[in-house]
């Protein structure tokens, strides 16, 4: 016994090497076969040879996977069996590699139940890290669109610098794309343009199409960066025909003599005679949007608004087993009347269990950019505008109510000061006087991004998830003290103040991609440095307004653990810990070094993407 302890104790790498060597087949007639046949239905139904059990272990000498494990934040080594991690720890450690559990307690020893393991040959493969690698969990990003990030890959306008500059690249579309150019009658559709962006920051309007000879006559409808407003061509407004005077929580913009310009915020989006996606051009949406974020150590993605056609054609794919990451989608109807029944309820569906549908996203107010944000008070740059609130407080708090009833999580969009006050209103009265539990039902609040210090503080003590967009506070910052003024802007991106106040802890990051890029580390990078990609800020190279920046740690909570919980997930993701799902990546920097410079983020890749156990993108 004795001297199998001692050989229990080599490190992993000796023992791989003596097995190539062969010297460890002698004990294996000392094992009975009552051992293989009790391993046998132990294990090989849930041991999955084909998922190539494995091991990740750090530059010798490191310690550099950070788990988001509280007992246990940083290890050496971590082993996965099938889809699961099954241990972490020291390299030491290592010398069971599957973890105490009942197939060591069976055979009584350690090293016995790795002889058993080398002799079927599954003994986990170790890979190890290259000095200055790390290995995180999975990334999650909270918030979303997924089609919607395909649809504007197809045509992107973001950086765009003048109208003249959207022109071109939509000609330049044109022209590379035969089938267009040859049928004025096709649709062009685009996302990304800024007015900020441009000199005199105005609104561009239908007439600077028709400007130019290719775009004169087609239907082209062309969306904003944050997908509130909709620029539109004079075809467009012919095809529209007679337009009402106004429309409730939107605004169609008007010239002098009253004529629409070809601008549609909010509501009046819903306008746009747009053609409906074809089932080939979701399938197309869906794959260039999977490419990408798996290629950013994407996870899991909450998508922030799925309409019954998308969850219907995810639902079909979940089935297929063609869906590579955890996919948690709020189902989304544009409608004041309740309509649960539309969207099915499914948990860990589909051939692997990605697909979950369990909560749905209503919207409140629009968008600061297009000064659509709900206000309590006017616009400090723009005193005849308060923002627009899309649905009112008594459709909100009827609708709120009956998802509850109805077993949803209920995720809302709010922006502005006002929409959020008015939302918090509504779980306050559902959580404090109806008997809400806020555990089990985990009500967000999608972007919380303009708050009064009181609701900031109330968010926190009702429980309410906040779910925020780091970038958005990098993307904004040039403008957004302009349209609020010195004293709103310190509830503003409050992102500390938010995590302070949550009292489990929570803040739940996401990117609201396609609005902002799909890499996390560009989120990442944001939170914790609170300065654009050149390191500069309105507030100088230490940040924009540096006491609500994260920390690293926090940060990397918010994009795994938090995250999780915010998706009735904490249990089986979100960290790397024995039992839970093996959805890790592997970085070629370390993002979580704290004296490393934050520009390193934005130069770090990923190496690997593993979920479930299973390889997704890169290289071991
Ligand atoms: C809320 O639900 C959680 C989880 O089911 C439970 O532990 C807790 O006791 C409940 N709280 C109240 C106030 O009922
Ligand atoms: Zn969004």
């Amino acid at each position: 016994m004795a001297g199998k302890e001692k050989d229990g104790t080599r490190p992993v790498v000796e023992a791989k090497i003596a097995r190539k060597n062969g010297s460890r087949s002698s004990k294996l007639p000392l094992l009975s076969s009552v051992f293989l046949a009790t391993f046998a239905t132990l294990y090989l139904s849930n041991f999955s040879l084909r998922n190539g059990n494995h091991a990740v272990c750090s530059a010798s000498g490191a310690a550099s996977i950070y788990t988001v494990d509280e007992s246990n934040p940083m290890v050496e080594c971590m082993t996965i069996a099938g889809s699961r991690i099954v241990h972490t720890g020291t390299r030491d450690s290592m010398q069971n590699p599957l973890g105490d559990n009942a197939f060591t307690r069976t055979v009584g020893s350690n090293s016995i139940a790795r002889t058993v393991l080398e002799f079927l040959g599954v003994y986990p493969k170790i890979h190890h890290l290259a000095p200055g690698s790390i290995v995180v969990p999975g990334l999650a990003d909270s918030h979303g669109h997924i089609l919607e990030y395909g649809y504007k890959m197809n045509l992107p306008l973001d950086g765009a610098a003048s109208i003249d500059d959207v022109i071109n690249r939509v000609k330049a579309y044109i022209n590379a794309h035969p089938d267009i150019l040859n049928d004025p009658t096709r649709w062009i559709e685009g996302v990304g343009w800024d007015q900020n962006r441009w000199e005199g920051k105005q609104f561009p309007t239908a007439a600077d199409f028709d400007r130019d000879p290719l775009l004169r006559g087609r239907p082209i409808a062309l969306a904003r960066v944050d997908i509130h407003a909709y620029w539109v061509s004079t075809r467009v407004l012919e095809l529209m025909g007679e337009l009402p005077d106004t429309v409730e929580g939107g605004s169609i913009v008007r010239d002098a003599a009253g004529n629409p310009t070809g601008l549609f915020v909010d509501n009046a989006m819903q306008l746009i005679p747009k053609p409906a996606w074809s089932e080939a051009q979701m399938r197309e949406y869906f794959d260039l949007a999977m490419r990408d974020a798996v290629k950013h150590g994407l996870t899991s993605i909450h998508d922030a608004g799925s309409s019954p056609e998308g969850i219907h054609f995810i639902k079909k794919l979940a089935e297929e087993g063609s869906i590579p990451i955890r996919l948690y989608l709020m189902g989304m109807v544009n409608s004041d009347e309740y309509w649960g029944h539309q969207i099915p309820r499914l948990e860990n569906y589909g051939k692997h269990g990605m697909l979950n549908v369990r909560s749905i996203k209503l919207v409140t107010d629009g968008a600061l950019g297009s000064w659509g944000a709900a206000l309590l008070e006017p616009y400090t740059d723009k005193p005849s505008e308060q923002g627009i609130m899309r649905s009112s407080a008594d459709v909100l708090g009827k609708l709120v109510t009956q998802f509850w009833n109805d077993g949803w999580q209920v995720n809302i969009h709010c922006i502005g000061d006002r929409a959020n006050h008015v939302v918090l209103d509504i779980y306050e009265s559902i959580i404090e006087r109806q008997g809400g539990n806020v555990t089990e039902w985990r009500p967000r609040i999608e972007h919380a991004q303009i708050m009064t210090l009181d609701d900031l503080k109330r968010i926190g003590r009702l429980g309410v998830i906040a779910s925020v967009q780091p970038s958005h506070a990098t993307s904004d910052m040039g403008y957004a003290e302009d349209r609020l003024g010195p004293e709103r802007i310190r509830g503003a991106y409050a992102y500390q103040s938010l995590l302070q106040a949550s009292p489990l802890k929570v803040l739940a990051l996401g990117s609201d991609f396609p609005v902002e890029g799909i890499d996390p580390l560009l989120g990442f990078y944001a939170a914790v440095s609170r300065t654009d990609a050149n390191g500069e800020s309105p507030h100088g190279p230490g940040g924009w307004f540096p006491e609500q920046k994260l920390t690293r740690a926090q940060a990397l909570k918010g994009m795994t653990l938090d995250a999780a919980y915010a998706s009735f997930a904490e249990t089986t993701r979100g960290s790397l810990a024995p039992g839970k799902f093996a959805d890790y990546i592997i970085l070629d920097k370390n993002i979580m070094d704290p004296d490393a410079p934050f520009q390193d983020i934005l130069r770090t890749a990923v190496k690997a993407t593993v979920v479930g156990g299973r390889l997704v993108y890169g290289q071991l």
